[in-house]
């Protein structure tokens, strides 16, 4: 049977085949040879000497969808193509003087007939492409490749497989290389096991089930079922010697499959169980048993530094085995994380919609897809801590939000970076990957804004309720915000502009960027008046321009009764300045509650001189999530000159009380703010030292607090780690002393390094012996190798980039008691500031950028 997916209108008139009215608006591919289906027969070949290859007789059908073609071009890069034939109905139409070209250097197989082929959409013909060819595989061949791993009780062992996203199916079959051809994939592996100098091989995966397999002369031929329609980056393939431990979800079939080397299996329960759980947890979020996946999901862990799954895989998912084995003496809590959330978004995507599915779900904007996938991974992480072993402190989801916001805003501000609306139906796979944090983070970001708006139940009522109803057809953002505003439209009353779900989320997809919002409350009148006015936030000079982003505004004042905002968040300004009435008695006001808006708060100096007095205080009483704002705004806005180099310190002084891991998260993201290139706070060394200096007296605390803290549970160390690692970023001298020491000890004996201080200290080491390190690493212990390695290089640069900048008094007085060293990494001794960092004077500030409002009232 033939279904052409995307080709459909091609044929619509036509063709018995196509039942369905499915075609909607999809556009009409303009090609004239297309692929329906391809069948493979592999014969894999790998020799102990470490030649690898494979023959393969492949057949695909093809269809006509033009006239007077007598030459099919395929794409085949790095083949050895054998022989050709096509076939209409088991007539040899190949051209046989010349059956065949095959231009190497540019990919392209033409295959000459010696008859034009016929139109499908008239002759309902269908061809048969036949070749023959060698496929040599290296360990660095692009597409398909070999991996070398040592097998704990057999020894050297070798593996093939594929990873094809970016256009690499090439390297693997000649094929018609273009992502939106859908077809059938029929495979067949046929292979000796264990013949005289060639390594035995006891399990091939592909993307369909096994069907039957045949023994024939010590030859094991296997024959799988016929895949679904998929696109060339949703096939894979793994040829290895890997056992097997499986888990299944609790109310459905849908099991996870792990496949690795015999005697690492028992690193691998975590992950499982792991997956386990966040099936279940998808299972009840949706509320209906539907499978996330017919037939099991196989995951690979290939003993090599492989890093994140495939976007496009869907029931072969193949990931570097750090990324899923827990080895409790050399997982690192952040690597931890990383598996974790990387497993738990690849679940969430297949979830979203998979080829496997009958009927299929798709998705018409995949950059949607993707942030919705993000957004729900980290909403069923959220749940996973919760529920699970971090219940003891908690795993506020609100810190995920946090998360992702920041990630977001860090690539775009750029004013370069386009709008998400600008991917409209690109495909996620061809998304070029410098804009993935983009669409996933960001598209994240804004549904949690809306999220918080709207209230977590109804918005989250809305959602599971749209995707079920949606299930096996086809889902679009437009669509997608008709439906969110009709679930969350009796609260339309409540908004003070008829501004809806919809019309909030469509303001942020169509414009790039965020705004910053500057605050200034004029407080000699009554009730005060709050002015509010957005632009653009940028970094460096240029491009501030007004901004009209469709705001939902929440805020809390200090002294808090009677203000009906502060219960009722649920106003939008959609203009460059607005103005409202509330009376502050002389407190401040916060704007941004939870931080769940994307976007930042500048506020006028007394407003912030307020909140860096309560900060003082009685930091407590402004929310965490608030504070962490607080803290990230302050330093992106610093670095951004719209704050004083006073003021920024004025505020964050209160750091040395701060016990909170989102807050301190906030002010190690927000530090590296400091750093972004072309700033217009006009960044110099001289005040990156005090600002390092600042952070040293400001860490100090809770450094103490968290190294001298037993406590294993997940968050806490995370938190520890991450303290650690900017403690000794900052040159803080016990953390310096204290990883040189682990560092020496674990020389000395056998025993590892504590993996989560690693990071901190390989970039010590390294920095101390200006990057001489070190005996042969684990892949786990390599990961951090390189981080630091990166940082120290990135450090440099930073060094060599920055202007000295002027001695300011503050530097002049400390040079009395500190010895400056010529090396930017070396240690410094710790030092201690005198007085309040308020008071330090310094000559080289950022200006204050002041807000010139003419009498608008
Ligand atoms: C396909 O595109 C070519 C030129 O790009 C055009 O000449 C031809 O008419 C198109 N065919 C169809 C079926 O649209
Ligand atoms: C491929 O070519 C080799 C010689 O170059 C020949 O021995 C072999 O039979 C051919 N294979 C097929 C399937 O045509
Ligand atoms: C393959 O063989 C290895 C031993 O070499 C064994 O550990 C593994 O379980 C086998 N895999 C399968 C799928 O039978
Ligand atoms: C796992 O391996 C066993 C042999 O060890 C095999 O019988 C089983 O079919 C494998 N499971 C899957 C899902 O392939
Ligand atoms: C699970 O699989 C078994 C047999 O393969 C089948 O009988 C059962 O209906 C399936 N259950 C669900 C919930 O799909
Ligand atoms: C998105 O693509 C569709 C068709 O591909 C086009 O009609 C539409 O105008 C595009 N939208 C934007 C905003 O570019
Ligand atoms: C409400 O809408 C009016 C006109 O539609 C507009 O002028 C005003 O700025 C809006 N106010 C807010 C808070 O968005
Ligand atoms: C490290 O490498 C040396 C030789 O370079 C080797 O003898 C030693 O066994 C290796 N250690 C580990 C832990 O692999």
């Amino acid at each position: 049977m033939i279904r052409v997916f995307f080709s459909l209108c091609l044929m619509a008139s036509a063709s018995a085949y196509i039942t369905t009215s499915l075609v909607i608006d999809e556009e009409c591919l303009n090609f004239t040879v297309y692929p329906v289906q391809y069948e493979l027969i592999i014969k894999p070949t790998i020799f102990k000497n470490q030649l690898f290859f494979y023959d393969c007789d492949m057949v695909i059908t093809v269809i006509a969808n033009a006239p007077e073609v007598t030459m099919i071009e395929l794409d085949a890069k790095d083949l050895v193509i054998n022989e050709t034939v096509v076939y209409r109905d088991h007539t040899n139409i190949i051209n046989v003087n010349t059956p065949f070209t095959y231009d190497r250097v540019n990919g392209k197989l033409k295959i000459y007939l010696n008859e034009p082929l016929r139109v499908y959409k008239r002759f309902n013909t269908q061809y048969q492409v036949r070749i023959w060819f060698k496929k040599i595989v290296r360990y660095d061949t692009p597409g398909v490749f070999a991996v070398r791993y040592d097998d704990d009780i057999e020894g050297e062992k070798y593996m093939i497989l594929t990873r094809l996203s970016r256009n690499h199916a090439k390297y693997f079959f000649p094929c018609f290389d273009n992502n939106r051809f859908e077809a059938v994939f029929k495979f067949k592996i046929n292979t000796i096991p264990g013949e005289r100098g060639m390594q035995y091989i006891n399990s091939s995966l592909v993307i369909a089930e096994e069907q039957r397999r045949m023994n024939r002369n010590n030859y094991i031929f296997i024959e799988y079922q016929p895949s679904p329609q998929v696109s060339l980056n949703e096939i894979g393939f793994v040829y290895s010697q890997f056992s097997n431990a499986s888990m299944r979800a609790r109310n459905t079939n849908d099991t996870i499959v792990i496949w690795a080397p015999g005697p690492t299996m028992i690193y691998y329960n975590y992950i499982l169980k792991f997956g386990q759980s966040i099936m279940n947890l998808i299972h009840e979020y949706s509320t209906i048993d539907r499978p996330i996946m017919y037939g099991p999901i196989n995951i690979v862990a290939v003993p090599s530094n492989l890093n994140g799954y495939e976007i496009g895989s869907w029931n072969l998912l193949t990931n570097g085995y750090i990324r899923l084995a827990y080895v409790p003496e050399l997982t690192s809590i952040r690597q931890l994380e990383k598996m974790t959330f990387e497993l738990t978004q690849q679940l969430c995507r297949i979830w979203l919609g998979n080829p496997g599915e009958h009927p299929r779900t798709t998705w018409k904007e995949e950059w949607f897809k993707e942030g919705v996938a993000t957004y729900f991974a980290y909403y069923f992480l959220g749940k996973y801590h919760h529920n699970g072993e971090s219940y003891k402190t908690g795993w506020p989801y609100g810190f995920y939000g946090l998360e992702m916001r920041h990630r977001a805003m860090l690539v775009d501000w750029h004013h370069s970076t386009p709008s998400l609306i600008n991917f409209n139906r690109t495909l996620a796979v061809e998304i070029p990957p410098r804009y993935t944090e983009l669409m996933t983070m960001k598209t994240a970001s804004l549904l949690w804004m809306v999220e918080n708006w709207i209230g977590t139940e109804k918005f989250h009522a809305a959602l599971v309720k749209y995707i079920n109803k949606r299930r096996g057809s086809y889902i679009s953002i437009e669509d997608f915000m008709i439906n969110l505003d009709k679930e969350t439209v009796e609260c339309f009353h409540q908004f003070f502009n008829g501004s809806t779900s919809s019309r909030v989320l469509d303001s942020w997809i169509h414009q790039s960027g965020y705004p910053v919002i500057n605050v200034e409350v004029f407080r000699d009148r009554s009730p005060n008046v709050i002015l509010l006015k957005q632009r653009k936030f940028m970094f460096t000079k240029e491009f501030r321009y007004d901004t009209k982003f469709l705001i939902p505004i929440s805020y809390v004042i200090q002294h808090n009764q009677n203000c009906y905002n502060c219960h009722q968040p649920r106003f939008t300004i959609s203009t460059s300045t607005y103005s409202f009435a509330e009376n502050l008695n002389g407190g401040w006001i916060i704007l941004n509650r939870r931080a769940s808006g994307y976007y930042r708060v500048n506020y006028d100096a007394d407003t912030w001189l307020l909140i860096a007095k309560t900060l003082q205080e009685n930091h407590l009483s402004i929310d965490e999530l608030n504070r962490a704002q607080i803290v990230s705004d302050v330093f992106a806005l610093y670095a951004a000159g719209d704050l004083s180099y006073e003021l920024a310190v004025e505020i964050l002084s209160y750091l040395d009380k701060e016990q909170s891991y989102a807050v301190w998260e906030s002010a190690i993201t927000g530090f590296e703010l400091l750093k972004i290139e072309y700033a217009a706070c006009d960044f110099t060394k001289a005040l990156y030292e005090e600002w390092q200096q600042f952070m040293r007296r400001n860490v100090k605390a809770i450094y103490d607090t968290l190294v001298e803290d037993l406590e294993q549970q997940q968050q806490r160390r995370l938190f520890r780690s991450n303290i650690i690692t900017f403690a000794c970023a900052v040159q803080y001298e016990p953390c310096l002393h204290r990883v040189r020491q682990l560092y020496t000890q674990q020389l000395g004996r056998s025993v590892g390094l504590d993996p989560d201080s690693r990071q901190a200290c390989y970039y010590t080491v390294l920095s101390d012996h200006s990057g001489a390190l070190m005996q042969n690493l684990t892949w786990f212990e390599d990961e951090d190798r390189q981080i630091a390695t990166n940082r120290m290089r990135e450090e440099s640069r930073l060094m060599y980039r920055l202007p000295p900048g002027m001695k300011t008094n503050a530097n002049l007085f400390l040079n009395a008691t500190t010895h400056p060293s010529s090396r930017p990494s070396a240690p410094a001794p710790q030092t201690r500031l005198p007085g309040s960092s308020g008071t330090l004077q310094t000559s080289i500030v950022c200006i204050l950028v002041a807000y010139l409002f003419t009498t608008i009232f």
